[in-house]
């Protein structure tokens, strides 16, 4: 695939992936993204995943027409790009490697070697010209590792993203950029914003036409639209008015309770009101609907004295990755002692930015006439 005149795509497709990170279902697979720049001297962006060492070699000699990669630019080390680091420098042993200091000790925890007769360490600002295109380094530490740059070629007005601008998916699967790119960026790098947001201030001092990606497709159009969503999503900004809510629930009593709120958040003209079943969703669609919106109502059942297992692990997904500027409201149920509120409180005492709702709502196992009233004042209160 040619990307420009100088540049080709020689990346891969991952239709046999089971979980993306050990975590992330993948229903569309997993692209694992890699670029050449022929010029002059010939650089190779970053490597693909373990499995894909055959078919990214055999893109990558296509492409060559038989030159040979003067450079292998690594940009990150997570494995997804980085496996065939030590296999390419094997089979191109005139190469250099290009990368930060912090990605040549990984490569020496990884590969056992750190290729110190051919490492070339790049920091913020340093360049390298490759004839007729001139790169450019900008450290992005913690988007999504420690070691990772990102790469700026002037001549073609081209950023090489690494994760950053990244989705789930492969590429010969169509789908809409948003939703998989959102959960992607939610769940791996989203405890990262301000990262993102150090990167996103120096990339806007750049003149970029093309963004090339680690995952997903390359953007080459209408480029504000991406960038202004990164903005958002590393700004913990609520994307979209409406209310998430999210509820585990034992016998039903809870789940009624949570979709009689539906309800009623819908007739009072609530825009969108999302529901997620903790035990039975997706967790990273959980995760990524309680950032895309404004307002999250939990709901659960009392368990063993504290909360059930599920929305346990939900909030901790929400408070790692630094979950704020939201308003937070709680459903809670108890045939014993409803305690749930208090413990999931307690679960937010560490997080910044949130308003809690006035109004609750708290069960002794059936939904009663009382809850009907407290989920109607509730309603009323989000909407
Ligand atoms: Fe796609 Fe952080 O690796």
């Amino acid at each position: 695939m040619k990307i420009t005149e100088d540049i080709k795509y020689v990346g891969v497709n991952d239709h046999k992936i089971d979980l993306f990170e050990g975590q992330y279902d993948v229903p569309n697979g997993m692209a694992y993204n890699s670029y050449v720049i022929l010029d002059e001297k010939i650089a190779v962006m970053d490597t693909v995943d373990a499995a894909f060492g055959e078919e990214w070699f055999s893109n990558l000699e296509e492409v060559l027409n038989g030159r040979t990669p003067d450079y292998l630019i690594v940009q990150h080390m997570e494995p997804d790009h980085s496996a065939n680091v030590l296999n390419f420098a094997n089979k191109y042993p005139e190469a250099k490697i290009v990368a930060s200091q912090r990605a040549f000790v990984m490569m020496k925890n990884f590969f056992l070697t750190d290729f110190q007769d051919r490492q070339v360490v790049v920091k913020e600002g340093d360049t390298l010209s490759l004839g007729r295109h001139n790169l450019a380094f900008v450290e992005a530490p913690m988007v999504h590792w420690p070691e990772v740059i990102v790469t700026y070629d002037s001549t073609d007005k081209v950023l090489f993203s690494a994760d950053g601008f990244g989705k789930f998916g492969a590429l010969d699967v169509e789908e809409d950029w948003a939703c998989e790119a959102r959960r992607y960026y939610i769940g791996i790098v989203g405890k990262f914003g301000a990262q993102v947001q150090k990167l996103l201030q120096k990339a806007s001092g750049l003149d970029i036409e093309i963004i090339c990606p680690l995952h997903g497709p390359v953007l080459t159009e209408n480029l504000g639209y991406y960038i202004n969503l990164y903005d958002i999503w590393s700004s913990y900004k609520v994307e979209t008015e409406g209310v998430v809510i999210a509820y585990t629930s034992v016998y039903g009593n809870t789940k009624k309770a949570a979709l009689l709120l539906e309800e009623k958040l819908k007739e009072k003209g609530c825009p969108k009101v999302a529901v997620n079943d903790l035990a039975r969703c997706d967790m990273a669609e959980a995760v990524e609907d309680a950032f895309r919106y404004g307002k999250i109502v939990l709901a659960t059942t009392t368990y063993n004295g504290d909360i059930f297992p599920f929305m346990r692990e939900f909030i901790n997904e929400l408070t790692e990755r630094g979950f704020k500027n939201k308003t937070v409201a709680f459903m809670e149920n108890g045939s014993w002692a409803p305690v749930a509120k208090k413990f999931m409180m307690k679960m937010f005492e560490n997080s910044k930015g949130l308003e809690f709702a006035e109004n609750s709502v708290t069960i002794t196992s059936a939904v009663k006439e009382d809850n009907i009233r407290q989920i109607e004042l509730l309603a009323e209160e989000l909407a």
